[in-house]
């Protein structure tokens, strides 16, 4: 028997930097080639964030899209979760510059910390805060400006990242649409895989700046091999648990890391092309955006329609993973 959903995404909406670097672009900065990018990662360009663009702004755009999509009034909202590594300032919270932002005074906002993943997680917690009655109109964003922890002297990783945010209204269900499940996990063990050594407090500020300690730090090929095993197990789980078969899945939204690891999740679900969301190529990997702005994208673009079934699914630093799986 498939679940029954406590609350459901209202509305979404998402909101991308103007500024486009494509893999020619990169040529000139680094040892790559376009070619290479593509074949390995299916990216061919990332938006980047203007100077003056700070992750707060371009979550308070995407939160601003889905309250107009979802028909919410700012002031309803009871609760801002964002996921983000890359907040405005070391504190306080990313969540509380976005609540200014756009004026939601009746809300407490607060981040959450699990990279690529944390999405997801946001989601999750909407979902518990309203089972529980203690949330009734929440918005969960995810939103980074990768641009400014990227090295743009390291190939392995400066070809992959991009800008950008998306958000989700998540109000009481009403009818059987809404979120039918949530799976999350991390394995503390390979935290170092994927990690930002310096602009912590482990680390001397100075110390961090000298040694270039202030950017992503990849071991790609570990990450790869345990994405692919994560984002299939997760995907699949989260069908099973909520009663679901692959036929009813109508459309995979993978976190948008690598397009071979998207294909190998698919394979896994038994989800044929057609029902795969891809965005990869135009926006690379933006983290914690990754999966709201592809979730809108596909609404938007009637890739996906009211109360088909979604399963999103996401992997990243932590390392941290998890899935849901939603009826729209
Ligand atoms: O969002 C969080 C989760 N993140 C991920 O899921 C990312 C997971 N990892 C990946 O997507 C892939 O590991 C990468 C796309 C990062 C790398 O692809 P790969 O097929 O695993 O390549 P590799 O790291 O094993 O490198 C293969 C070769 C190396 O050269 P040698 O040692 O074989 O001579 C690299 O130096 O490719 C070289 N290389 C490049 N060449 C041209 C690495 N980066 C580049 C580049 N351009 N940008």
């Amino acid at each position: 028997m498939i679940l029954k959903p406590k609350s459901m995404i209202s509305g979404t909406g998402s909101a991308i930097p103007k500024k486009k670097l494509t893999n020619f672009d990169l040529e000139k900065i680094v040892d790559t080639t376009d070619e290479w990018i593509r074949t390995r990662t299916g990216i061919e360009s990332r938006f980047i964030a203007a100077e003056d663009q700070l992750t707060s702004d371009l979550c308070a755009e995407a939160a601003i899209n889905a309250l107009d999509d979802a028909g919410v009034s700012v002031e309803e909202i009871d609760h801002i979760i964002v996921a983000s590594i890359t907040g405005d300032y070391g504190f306080p919270s990313t969540a509380c510059f976005i609540q200014e932002k756009i004026g939601a005074v009746n809300a407490a906002a607060f981040d959450i910390a699990a990279a690529c993943s944390g999405f997801i997680y946001g989601l999750r917690m909407a979902d518990s805060l309203i089972s529980s009655g203690m949330g009734k109109n929440i918005l969960v964003i995810g939103g980074e400006r990768l641009s400014t922890i990227t090295d743009y002297e390291d190939r392995a990783t400066c070809v992959l990242f991009g800008d950008g945010a998306g958000a989700a209204v998540v109000q009481p269900s009403v009818d059987d649409r809404g979120i039918l499940g949530t799976f999350i996990k991390s394995d503390g063990r390979l935290n170092k895989l994927l990690y930002m050594p310096g602009l912590g407090t482990a680390i001397p500020p100075q110390q961090s700046i000298d040694q270039r300690l202030n950017y992503i730090k990849m071991t790609g090929r570990e990450v790869f091999k345990n994405a692919v095993t994560a984002m299939g197990d997760a995907a699949v789980k989260i069908i099973k648990d909520t009663g679901l078969k692959s036929e009813d899945v109508d459309i995979l939204i993978s976190h948008q890391a690598n397009m071979r690891i998207i294909d190998a999740t698919a394979k896994r679900v038994k989800v044929p092309a057609e029902k795969i969301f891809k965005n990869i190529h135009k926006f690379g990997n933006t983290s914690a955006a990754s999966i709201p702005i592809a979730l809108d994208e596909a609404r938007k673009t009637k890739m996906v329609t009211d109360n088909q079934v979604a399963i999103l699914v996401a992997f990243g630093a932590g390392l941290t993973w998890g899935s849901a799986a939603v009826r729209l």
